[in-house]
């Protein structure tokens, strides 16, 4: 599945000329260009979504998604004492199918959209477009940010905020532990052939110490660590936000709730797995999220995080099975069948429900928001 050089893309002529002047690349640094390189970064030039695209997430698969994730935000704003102003964060928010559908299922719940703003962290300008498009219709303030970061905290003004598959697009950096130590996992290239290929970097005690202690012992020859600084800045970002104005935070992902050894990192193309490095920029990246990770580092900074739940555990918590039988009311055969199959997709085990897991975090005096349990912190 290699490129020759006629037909090589020009993000991977830009990828070869950087190791061929400056050595192998960290995977976090080809993550970075083949996701977000300005002009040719697979979510920076196109829409890779549904049928047509690369994948299909949770909110693509059925409307009761958004939905019912919408109900969490207002039942969460109810018990933080219905604040006259909220921030509706959505990190990474796609065609914007969640918001939307989470804006259509809070219409009716006294005060809440008239206490709304909403702000998108959204990197990707044809995905922005998708996203105005998709709420322009609920009439409510919204706002696009590069990063977490950018959104101005208002004071007395507590944030919700909600990624759906975000955390699992941001670069991560990966470590082989070898005879002696650990070493990082680089990309590199082969000088005769031109391909691009994984290589390891040197053991040093430096990398040794990047490795979580709980870990290290039980290390064998051979395994991978992956470790994502881009989603622990902004889980102690959104912790020391929360803690300040009072806030929640709901993140589903795929991945798994300890720490743990594996390589994860991933390619998708027209819904087939596809070599990790064979086309950068054209094919979906990801790699799966340490939840444990993501909730020590919210823990450190002070806030709140319930235990980990599975995707499916969590949905049937908000009443996706009820909902979906209300759907059914007054549908014909074949629709009553597509609303069985979403569901099934959603929460079934050997589906997204059980390696998609969901954290909830919450600042240090804000009320436990809907389906916390097993409070840490
Ligand atoms: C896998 S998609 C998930 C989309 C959506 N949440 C859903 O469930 O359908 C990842 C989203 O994160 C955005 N994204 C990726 N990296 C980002 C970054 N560093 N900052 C902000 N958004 C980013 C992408 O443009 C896209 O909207």
């Amino acid at each position: 599945m290699s490129n020759t050089p006629d037909t090589e893309s020009p993000l991977l002529s830009h990828i070869k000329l950087r190791i061929a002047v400056s050595g192998p690349i960290s995977i976090a640094d080809f993550m970075n260009e083949a996701l977000a390189h300005p002009e040719y970064g697979y979510y920076r030039k196109q829409d890779p979504f549904g049928r047509a695209g690369d994948f299909i997430t949770a909110p693509e698969v059925s409307q009761m998604f958004g939905e019912l994730i919408g109900l969490w935000a207002a039942v969460s704003w109810q018990q933080m004492g219905c604040p006259p102003k909220i921030d509706l964060i959505e990190l990474g928010p796609g065609r914007g199918t969640l918001m939307s559908d989470a804006l259509r299922a809070v219409r009716n719940v006294a005060g809440f959209g008239d206490a709304l703003t909403v702000r998108f962290v959204e990197t990707s300008p044809v995905l922005r477009t998708h996203q105005q498009t998709a709420i322009m219709a609920y009439g409510i303030p919204a706002t696009w940010h590069e990063a977490f970061d950018d959104i101005p905290t208002r004071e007395n003004v507590p944030a919700i905020v909600i990624g759906n598959e975000f955390f699992d697009a941001l670069p991560i950096r990966q470590f082989e532990r070898g005879d002696k130590g650990w070493a990082e996992r680089l990309v590199g290239m082969d000088a005769n052939s031109g391909e691009l290929g994984f290589v390891r970097g040197r053991e040093t005690p430096v990398t040794d110490a990047l490795i979580p202690v709980n870990l290290r012992g039980s290390a064998k020859k051979g395994d991978i660590f992956e470790s994502c600084a881009a989603a622990i800045a902004i889980a102690d970002q959104i912790a020391r936000r929360m803690n300040e104005t009072n806030g929640a935070a709901l993140f589903l992902d795929y991945g798994h709730p300890s720490s743990a050894y594996g390589d994860t990192l991933q390619a998708l193309k027209g819904h087939e797995y596809h070599p990790v490095l064979a086309d950068p920029g054209d094919a979906d990246l990801t790699a799966h999220v340490d939840f444990a990770a993501i909730s020590r580092t919210m823990l450190e900074a002070g806030a709140r995080t319930g235990a980990v739940l599975t995707q499916g555990t969590f949905l049937r918590m908000l009443g996706i099975e009820q909902r979906a039988e209300l759907l059914k009311t007054d549908v014909d055969e074949a629709q009553a069948s597509a609303i069985d199959q979403a569901l099934a997709r959603l929460i079934d085990a050997d589906q997204m429900g059980t390696l998609f897991k969901v954290l909830i975090g919450y600042g240090r005096n804000t009320t436990p928001p809907p389906c916390v349990s097993g409070v840490s912190g």
